[in-house]
């Protein structure tokens, strides 16, 4: 079986993935941040974000991988572990732009579609009920409303040791999202047959169960 978990910036889809991953003893595919990787590289070599070719080159001729490490995951690029620098407010909006180009995204969809091959995967992201795993056995797409969204992203950025307000986190949210709406290639939408999970005033908790209990009446 496998599982699909689509929605906008900041509604708790990797939290919520990775536990309902480990409860089904399923592998847990967080595409953000094979997005992430990428957009960190990109500034790291000072590339323009705009520049399609450039951005796709740099995908092709290197290597992101993820390591499941006890419950959580890893992010190499190369050898590097990246993990710790990719949640940053910079690297998340680098993302959406490079996560723009259709150049990028074929490459990923390639990359992700053979994680996902086995079977048994938990896979979190945009575009996942609609392009990466149109077949998936479960599909649900995740919200909750802005200043939520906004404020678990703070306190995950404070316990981080970044600063920053609920204002600016609200406005980098939303233009994420707009972003990722309106471009060409595969934008984030909800797919027909997808689960629409609002986790506004729900615990993690809560949401995983009822997550667990729409895959156990799916199998
Ligand atoms: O989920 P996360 O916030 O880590 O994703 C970072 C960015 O990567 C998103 O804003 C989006 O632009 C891009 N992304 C995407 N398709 C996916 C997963 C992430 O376009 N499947």
């Amino acid at each position: 079986m496998n599982i699909a978990i689509d929605g906008p910036a900041g509604a708790g889809k990797s939290t919520v993935a990775q536990k309902v991953a480990a409860q089904l003893g399923y592998v847990y595919i967080d595409t953000g941040a094979m997005y992430r990787a990428l957009a960190w590289a990109a500034l790291e070599a000072d590339l323009d974000l705009a520049d399609e070719s450039a951005v796709a080159d740099l995908l092709r001729e290197n290597r992101i991988y993820l390591r499941r490490n006890g419950g959580s995951q890893q992010v190499f690029w190369n050898e590097q572990d990246i993990t710790g620098l990719i949640r940053t407010p910079a690297v998340s909006n680098a993302a959406s732009i490079v996560a723009s180009h259709g150049q990028v995204r074929a490459q990923m969809l390639n990359l992700q579609r053979q994680l996902a091959a086995e079977g048994n995967v938990v896979m979190d992201g945009r575009d996942i009920g609609t392009h990466v795993l149109p077949d998936a056995d479960v599909k649900i797409f995740l919200t909750a409303s802005i200043t939520e969204r906004a404020k678990r992203r703070l306190t995950e950025l404070t316990q981080k040791g970044h600063s920053a307000t609920l204002a600016e986190l609200e406005a980098e949210i939303e233009a994420r999202d707009k972003r990722d709406s309106e471009r060409e290639v595969a934008p984030l939408r909800q797919a027909d047959d997808a689960i629409l999970v609002d986790t506004t005033g729900h615990s993690i908790e809560e949401v995983v169960e009822q997550l667990l209990d729409i895959c156990k009446k799916s199998g």
